[in-house]
C-alpha cells in the first residue's frame, strides 16, 4: 500500500501487533441507546441492516477482525451479500478465519475502494472513520459505492471512558503524555461532533441522525488497564511512562472501587446513520 500516512503507517503496525483488539474490547460489553438496548455496539450496528426478502450488499468499513459481519452472517436464511474492507491484512486474516467462505474480504483503503458504483445498499462502520484522513473522500467514496437512497449506518467514539474515571484518567494521562508522546493526529477533528458530521455529511447525504450510545463496563483495575493497553496512544508509550501512567492511575482509580472490586467505567460512542442522496 503506497503513500500511507504516519497515522496510517502506525495503526497497520498496532493491528498487526493486535489484531482483533477492538472486538476484544467492546465485543462483550453492553450497548444503551435512549431507544434500546443491545448485547453490544456490534449488535445494535448489526440492527441497523434491515431484515429484506431480497438479496442485499453490506459493506463494513474497516472491519476489523470481522466481528460485526459474523454477527450478519450468522442470521438465518439471510440473503445478504457480505463485503468487508479493510487495509490490515492481519485483521482480515482474522476475519477470514472467522467466517464463511463467501464473505468477500478486501484489503484497501477506504479511501479509493475498488466495488462498483452504486453496487452497495447498506454500508457499516464500527469504530473507524474517526480515525480516516481525508475523510470527505471516504465519504465520496460511501457514496458512490451506495445505490442512491442506500444506507450509511456507523459507530463512531464519543467519550474516551466515562465519568470519574475519565477525569482521573484525563488528569494523570496529560502531564506524561506531553512529556512523552509525540503527536500522531488520527483523523479529521469534524469526526468528533454532530456539527462536524452535519458539514461533512451534508453535501451527498440526508436523513442524517445521531444516537449517544452508551457502553457499560465495569472492570477490576487490572481488566481497565488491560484494555487500555489495547488503545492507541497508551500502545504508542515507551515503557517507563506506562509504566508510570499505569502506577498512577491505578493508585488513584482505587478509591472508585465498589465492594465486589470493579470500577464503574464505560465509554461514550455515537451512532450515526444517513442516507445517500
Ligand atoms: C479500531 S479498529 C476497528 C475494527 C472493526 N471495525 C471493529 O470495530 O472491530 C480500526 C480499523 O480501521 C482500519 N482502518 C483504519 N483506517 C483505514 C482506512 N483508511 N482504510 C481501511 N481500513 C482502515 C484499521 O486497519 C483497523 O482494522
Amino acid at each position: 500500500m503506497e503513500n500511507l500516512s504516519p497515522a496510517e503507517q502506525y495503526l497497520q503496525d498496532a493491528h498487526r501487533r493486535l489484531p482483533g483488539v477492538t472486538s476484544a474490547m467492546f465485543g462483550a460489553l453492553p450497548a444503551r441507546t435512549r431507544h434500546a438496548q443491545y448485547a453490544s455496539s456490534y449488535a445494535l450496528l448489526a440492527s441497523c441492516v434491515p431484515t429484506a426478502a431480497t438479496a442485499q450488499t453490506v459493506l463494513d468499513l474497516a472491519c476489523g477482525d470481522g466481528y460485526l459481519l459474523k454477527l450478519l452472517a450468522e442470521r438465518r436464511r439471510s440473503p445478504l451479500r457480505l463485503v468487508g474492507v479493510d487495509m490490515s491484512q492481519s485483521e482480515l486474516d482474522a476475519a477470514s478465519a472467522a467466517l464463511p467462505g463467501d464473505v468477500t474480504l478486501l484489503n484497501e483503503r477506504a479511501q479509493t475502494l475498488s466495488l462498483g458504483t452504486g453496487s452497495v445498499d447498506v454500508v457499516i462502520s464500527h469504530m473507524a472513520l474517526m480515525l480516516m484522513r481525508d475523510i470527505e473522500q471516504v465519504l465520496s467514496e460511501i457514496r458512490r459505492v451506495l445505490r442512491p437512497r442506500g444506507r450509511l449506518a456507523a459507530i463512531v467514539g464519543r467519550s474516551f471512558l466515562q465519568g470519574e474515571v475519565r477525569e482521573i484518567f484525563m488528569e494523570v494521562f496529560r502531564p506524561i503524555a506531553r512529556e512523552h508522546l509525540s503527536h500522531l493526529p488520527f483523523g479529521d477533528r469534524r469526526t468528533s461532533t454532530e456539527d462536524g458530521w452535519i458539514e461533512l455529511l451534508g453535501r451527498e447525504f440526508q436523513n442524517i441522525e445521531f444516537e449517544d450510545v452508551e457502553i457499560e463496563w465495569a472492570p477490576s483495575p487490572d481488566e481497565l488497564w488491560n484494555s487500555l493497553l489495547g488503545t492507541y496512544d497508551i500502545d504508542r508509550m515507551a515503557e517507563a511512562p506506562r509504566e508510570r501512567l499505569r502506577a498512577a492511575l491505578l493508585q488513584r482509580l482505587s478509591r472508585l472501587q465498589q465492594s465486589d472490586g470493579t470500577i464503574r467505567a464505560g465509554w461514550g460512542l455515537r451512532l450515526i446513520t444517513a442516507q445517500a442522496a
